[in-house]
């Protein structure tokens, strides 16, 4: 489809995913655009903008369009001097290898993130993204009416059990900074996004137990759930070509950045923008278990 500002927008897959051809993402954008690309975002969840070969401003200007930015992390530390983005280097131990929604151990995680290739390798390192409200729509009834009710909490200290133990000394550093500082929030298991109203499983790798239930039922309930946003009608996957931008909707997606690439260097920047607090299908929002409101992080938080 073309739009009336000349974006051709191409569905890459059944449930979620575009490629938009015909923008330069370095130039001044007109606020049309601007709002094409936003409409777009909504609807297709995960954009890619291919061969754009932008440098660290001008991914900065082009995701500051859409609000205003979070610093790179809470706790892992930015690139040199460039303090709102986050370097996803492989060989510094940062493989997103578990599906997650950036940043959801804080109140407020980001509404939008985008990621930059610089480096890609020669075969694997791509991004899956999935659209966990497709997720929400596939649940039977019951399941749905359950999940409507329940909270659950998500940290950065999450069960590292249930995941591969760090295979190197980078990753085992990596860790270590993840967690040096311990946040746990408590979030509805179905957020209504607030721009479209969309019902969409808000779970992933943060989400550590369901409130009210003991560590082996919510165990058992999130695997039930995320089973639904992992399948494999609701999920897009992008392969990496070095320059490319991909920019996704962090309130109704997950992601997942399967390692298997071995030892070939691969490196994202990633650029998030700020969120508001999610909402329950009560209105209810989200609040902070434990931790500060991470206003270093995002001014979502003030
Ligand atoms: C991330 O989770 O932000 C990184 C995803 C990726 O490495 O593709």
């Amino acid at each position: 489809m073309t739009t009336s500002t000349g974006l051709d927008i191409r569905r890459i897959g059944g449930r979620i995913g575009a490629e938009l051809l015909g923008v330069d993402l370095s130039a001044d954008l007109d606020p049309a655009v601007v709002t094409e690309i936003n409409s777009a975002l909504l609807e297709h969840k995960a954009l890619v903008f291919r061969d754009q070969n932008l440098d660290d401003a001008a991914q900065l200007r082009f995701v500051s369009l859409f609000g205003e930015l979070t610093t790179a992390h809470p706790t892992v530390p930015s690139v040199d001097g460039r303090p709102h983005i986050l370097p996803v280097d492989g060989d510094e131990g940062i493989r997103a290898n578990h599906w997650h929604t950036d940043v959801t151990f804080v109140r407020t995680p980001p509404k939008a993130s985008t990621l930059r290739s610089l480096v890609v390798p020669p075969y694997g390192g791509n991004t899956l993204i999935a659209n966990t409200a497709a997720a929400y729509r596939d649940l039977p009834a019951p399941l749905r009416e359950l999940a409507d009710k329940l909270w659950a909490v998500h940290t950065n200290d999450f069960d590292y059990a249930a995941h591969a133990a760090p295979k190197n000394e980078k990753a085992a550093e990596h860790r270590r900074r993840f967690v040096s500082r311990k946040y746990r929030t408590a979030h509805p298991v179905v957020r209504v996004h607030p721009e479209t109203g969309e019902r969409g499983l808000f779970i992933g790798g943060f989400a550590q137990s369901i409130v009210g239930l003991g560590p082996s039922d919510s165990r058992d309930l999130l695997r039930i759930f995320q089973s639904y946003v992992t399948r494999p009608e609701n999920i897009v996957r992008v392969a990496w070509t070095p320059g490319d931008l991909v920019l996704f909707d962090n309130r109704i997606t997950q992601h997942y950045a399967p390692d298997d690439y071995g030892d070939l260097p691969r490196l994202l920047h990633r650029v998030t923008v700020a969120g508001d607090v999610p909402a329950g299908v009560d209105g209810t929002l989200s609040h902070v278990v434990e931790g500060d409101d991470a206003s270093h992080y995002t001014p979502a938080a003030a």
